[in-house]
């Protein structure tokens, strides 16, 4: 069994995506990875206290984040880094550091409702407005384009006439953002993902 990948987490909120990740580890979902430090831009993201209860290094940086975070990834050994309700853009210091070793998880089915602007309850309510009636999340590789990175998974979520942004958003998370990440990060870190051009090719 190869050594878990150490896995670096960014976060900007409560955190569920994490928590989905740390279970994941837990439950031996994901075997391939083991999450070596959250770091967070806002002090008082809760999933800051999520990392912590679990004895995991956490820390939030509000200033100089992007020298900062490389300190703090190159400290815990961090190989891969992991966007999960992470609310700001990565710089080319990162993006460099970690090319092609950087996932993110959206809400919705990119190329739909996605890029600037789009984040959080946004796009959940964007999706309303258009009346489209099938929504999801993605996971994908981050470049230096805004939710343009290489697809890696996706999953759709029916859209219900009765929604609200809120219970929308809240079955977008249940029903594909917590089950696609982890899986995700399972192929990435086994080495099951290869990209060729604009396609992610998994190899089971
Ligand atoms: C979620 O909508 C997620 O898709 C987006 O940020 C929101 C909060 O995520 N990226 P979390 O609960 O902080 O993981």
């Amino acid at each position: 069994m190869a050594t878990p990948m150490r896995t670096a987490v960014f976060v900007s909120g409560g955190g569920t995506n994490l928590q989905a990740l740390l279970d994941s580890v837990e439950n031996g979902t994901v075997k391939s990875a083991e999450i070596a430090c959250v770091i967070s831009n806002k002090k008082d993201a809760y999933a800051l206290e999520r990392a912590r209860k679990k004895g995991i290094p956490a820390k939030a940086i509000t200033e100089n984040f992007e020298e900062e975070a490389l300190r703090f990834m190159d400290e815990c050994g961090a190989e891969l880094i992991v966007l999960a309700g992470f609310l700001s853009i990565i710089g080319k210091g990162i993006l460099s550091a970690y090319k092609d070793r950087i996932i993110n998880i959206h809400p919705a089915l990119i190329p739909s409702f996605c890029g600037k602007g789009y984040y959080g309850l946004h796009v959940h309510e964007k999706v309303l407005e258009y009346g489209v009636k099938l929504t999801g999340a993605t996971v994908h590789f981050v470049s230096e384009e805004v939710d343009g990175g290489v697809i890696i998974m996706q999953k759709a979520v029916e859209v219900r006439h009765d929604d609200t942004p809120e219970i929308l958003q809240k079955r977008v998370m249940e029903e594909a953002e917590w089950i696609i990440l982890p899986k995700a990060l399972e192929l990435v870190a086994s080495g099951k993902v290869k990209i060729q051009g604009r396609t992610a090719i998994i190899t089971e």
